[in-house]
């Protein structure tokens, strides 16, 4: 069953298939008219160049020779799937692609686009000369007799006025672009012989009148780069007089575009985010090779990828990079017999410390991509055991239990001080977090109260020796807390023992609760009350001792003092 470009597309591209229709809905007929402009806009990677380059070179086939714009893997499978496609490669490109990042002056971009619009061969594609030289690229037809034609024709062509020359202005262009048009091609001349229809002389062939497309991608550029072209572009079509359609694809809204002056509007598509399922389904495509048995796995993946990323991250590309890297390491314990497919939980453990890396050290770009999996694969071949449900950092039971340096997650000591760009009442908040989820809450009165039982108020120094009265005598007779690992502790208690450990008013427009929040979603507190109960929040801290300790010593406050039964 023959399988339409359009179906085609909307495979290639889950979650653009709206869009997909409406580009092919502004194009239309390859003869009728166009609306002079359509402005593409939506954030970074949500397919704006990839869904609209491929459906150019599905329904016009061929494509520019422009080095920008080289045609990824889905856009030559919707090709392959063209009946005029061979045919049309041959012949002058229907639209011309390109990038304003490349093409950062005006003159660049009016030779790109007339030397996209003429298509030479590739053989002829070198500077300038390839524009008026004769080509002899074979056609590859049976026929000879039409290849032999087509051949003289081209002939004849390469003497006309279209020989390539320079384009400096605007006015220059807008001649090319009227020649463009004019020009016949080989389709037409080819039809002519085989049909022995000859038109009437001056009159306009079918194939001669279709649209060409002017597709300027991160047109934001041109804003800075030629700011008085942008009207010119969108008035391209009336100033010509031929039908002629500039797309202009962008991340910023056309209200940023528009001149002071006035100016035609184009039409406006939107590209929205894409929803987790779309994501997904995306993201499924990618299943690394040889892993088929491991779909379902994979699958599972993706979404716990989207689910810890998708805050903090929104853009495709990177979920995609992290998947790629962070799946091997996922599936490694699955490969070794250590844990079992169905064991998800097991799973996800293993796998949070190398999220929390990802999220500190590879998406903040602190270090590149081969370094990261190096060290991740390095450390996982250390020692799965020692990552396993282990703390950032290294955790507080990781450290205690003196593990050697290499079977500790990630974090090396430079590490952490990295770590800690963090605000300073979001400092305090972590360690009000670490204090109550290590010290026992009988105590907390001892430590943190600011009037005493008798009445008269505490200094630091009393608390401390109160403290130490009943807490740091019992070394060694009871269960130490550092060995039991962080317990979870009510978001109140916590707060109050922010408050009692600043010893300064906090300032009014601080939203402690967003704070919390924020560290929630850095993985350094960790919620343990269900999300849909919105009272009585219970949250542990998951951060090591090694990594707190730093972070006191970076706000001069002595953590130790406070700490009960920690060494
Ligand atoms: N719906 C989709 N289906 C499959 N692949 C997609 C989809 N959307 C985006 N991609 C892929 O994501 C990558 C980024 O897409 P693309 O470069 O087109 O984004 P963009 O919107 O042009 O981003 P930018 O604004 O940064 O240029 C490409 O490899 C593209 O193939
Ligand atoms: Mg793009």
């Amino acid at each position: 069953m023959a399988t339409s470009p359009r179906q085609l597309l909307h495979e290639a591209f889950p979650g653009r298939a709206k869009q997909i229709d409406q580009i092919l809905g502004f194009m239309g007929k390859p003869w009728a008219s166009t609306p002079p402009s359509l402005l593409i806009n939506g954030n970074s990677s949500l397919g704006k160049t990839a869904v609209v380059k491929a459906t150019l070179s599905a329904v016009l086939g061929g494509g520019s020779s422009s080095s920008s714009s080289s045609s990824d893997s889905i856009s030559s499978q919707i090709r392959s799937e063209q009946h005029l496609q061979d045919r049309r490669r041959r012949l002058p490109s229907r639209y011309a692609f390109l990038d304003c990042v490349e093409c950062h002056t005006p003159r660049l971009i009016f030779e790109h686009a007339i030397y996209q619009f003429r298509n030479p061969p590739p053989s002829q594609d070198k500077g300038s000369k390839a524009f008026s030289s004769t080509h002899t690229t074979t056609t590859g037809t049976s026929d000879n007799k039409a290849a032999a034609t087509v051949s003289r024709k081209r002939k004849r062509v390469a003497t006309s006025p279209l020989d390539w020359n320079k384009c400096e202005n605007v006015n220059e262009f807008v001649e090319w672009c009227r020649k463009i048009c004019d020009t016949k091609d080989e389709l037409d001349e080819v039809h002519e012989t085989h049909d022995n229809h000859r038109p009437v002389s001056g009159s306009i062939s079918k194939h001669q009148n279709e649209t060409r497309y002017l597709v300027l991608d991160r047109a934001e550029r041109l804003r800075d780069t030629a700011p008085t072209l942008i009207p010119v572009l969108m008035r391209l079509q009336e100033l010509t007089g031929r039908n002629i359609c500039v797309i202009l694809i962008t991340t910023i809204v056309w209200e940023k575009f528009r001149s002071k002056t006035g100016g035609y509007e184009p039409i406006v598509l939107n590209f929205p985010q894409y929803t987790k399922s779309e994501t997904v389904a995306i993201l499924g495509r990618d299943l690394p090779e040889g892993e088929e048995e491991n779909m379902d796995l994979y699958m599972r993946f993706v979404d716990l990828v989207y689910d810890v990323f998708q805050r903090n991250c929104k853009d495709l590309n990177e979920i995609r990079h992290l998947v790629a890297l962070l799946f091997p390491l996922y599936i490694k314990p699955v490969k070794e017999g250590k844990i079992q497919k169905h064991e998800g939980l097991k799973l996800h453990r293993h796998i949070q410390a190398y999220f929390v890396e990802a999220m500190d050290k590879l998406y903040l770009r602190e270090i590149s991509s081969t370094e990261w999996s190096d060290r991740t694969l390095s450390v996982a071949s250390g020692s799965l055991s020692g990552v396993s449900g282990s703390t950032i950092g290294g955790g507080a039971g990781g450290h205690v239990s003196g593990a050697p340096g290499g079977d500790r997650a990630l974090t090396t000591a430079l590490d952490v001080q990295n770590v800690f760009d963090l605000p300073y009442y979001t400092k305090f908040i972590l360690i009000a977090s670490f204090l109550a989820s290590y010290n026992p809450p009988r105590l907390d009165m001892r430590y943190f109260a600011k009037v005493s039982s008798t009445g008269s108020k505490m200094t630091k120094r009393s608390k401390v020796a109160a403290a130490k009265k009943h807490g740091h005598d019992s070394m060694g007779s009871k269960l130490r807390q550092q060995l039991l690992g962080p317990k979870p502790f009510p978001i109140e208690r916590m707060l109050a023992i922010f408050y009692s450990i600043l010893d300064e008013e906090v300032e009014e427009n601080v939203n402690v609760h967003t704070q919390i929040a924020s560290l929630v979603s850095l993985r350094m507190l960790q919620r343990v009350t269900p999300m849909d109960k919105l009272d009585s929040i219970k949250c542990k801290c998951n951060v090591s001792y090694e990594m707190i300790k730093t972070l006191a010593k970076s706000t001069r406050f002595e953590i130790d003092k406070y700490l009960y039964d920690f060494s």
